[in-house]
């Protein structure tokens, strides 16, 4: 059974898309032992609580700097004893150690196809809306581990979505959601749990 902690910081559709998956089945293997934000007013929170998983909330803003946060954040991951750590929107940056004590068992979902509008500063709406600007025909969502860089870790999986004439940032960052980040996360974790994701000199490799 992979044990699954879920890292958010927003609204949660992306959680909500993992829990779904579990309970229908279409995860397997898989047991989702808590949900954790750093905001304690996300909507993640209470998707978590209505499905019966443990929600914890642990803010930067209550400490009084950032080594102390990310000791204590570590704390709180390491008493999930997870085996995979999925950031699902989760807009806080990863304490180094905590990366290399969990190599290859961090995956993070990205709303585009990387290398495409990615790193610093691609977040939330800003992908979407550089996208549009480009005049790209074609975006789409990435799930990857999670190295040392931003978003430049070994892909899993990747999807592509058609931009539509008049789409407004907005109705792109839907779109992609729909029908790429609720489709891949779920099914990258999946293909985890179930041992078909190999890392291979920084390259993945899944076995059917
Ligand atoms: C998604 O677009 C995800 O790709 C990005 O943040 C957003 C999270 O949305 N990293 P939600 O909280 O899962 O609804």
């Amino acid at each position: 059974m992979l044990n699954v902690v879920v890292l958010v910081s927003g609204g949660g559709t992306n959680l909500q898309a993992i829990i779904d998956a579990v309970e229908s089945g279409a995860i397997t293997n898989t047991k989702i032992t808590g949900v954790i934000s750093n905001n304690k007013n996300a909507y993640a929170l209470e998707r978590a609580e209505n499905h019966g998983v443990r929600g914890l909330c642990v803010s930067p803003k209550g400490y009084a700097s950032r080594e102390e946060f990310n000791e204590k954040f570590m704390e709180t991951v390491d008493e999930l004893k997870p085996d995979l750590i999925v950031l699902a929107g989760f807009l806080v940056v990863i304490p180094p150690a905590m990366i290399e004590k969990y190599r290859n068992r961090i995956i993070n979902i990205h709303p585009s196809l990387i290398p495409s509008f990615c790193g610093t500063g691609f977040y939330g709406l800003k992908v979407h809306e550089a996208a549009l600007a480009r005049g790209v025909k074609v975006v789409g969502a990435t799930v990857h581990f999670v190295d040392e860089g931003t978003d430049t870790g070994p892909i899993i999986l990747q999807k592509a979505v058609e931009v539509q004439q008049g789409d407004t940032p907005e109705m792109l960052q839907r779109r992609v959601m729909e029908q790429a980040e609720w489709k891949i996360l779920p099914q990258a974790i999946n293909l985890i749990a179930n041992g078909k994701v190999r890392v291979e000199n920084g390259k993945v490799n899944i076995t059917e």
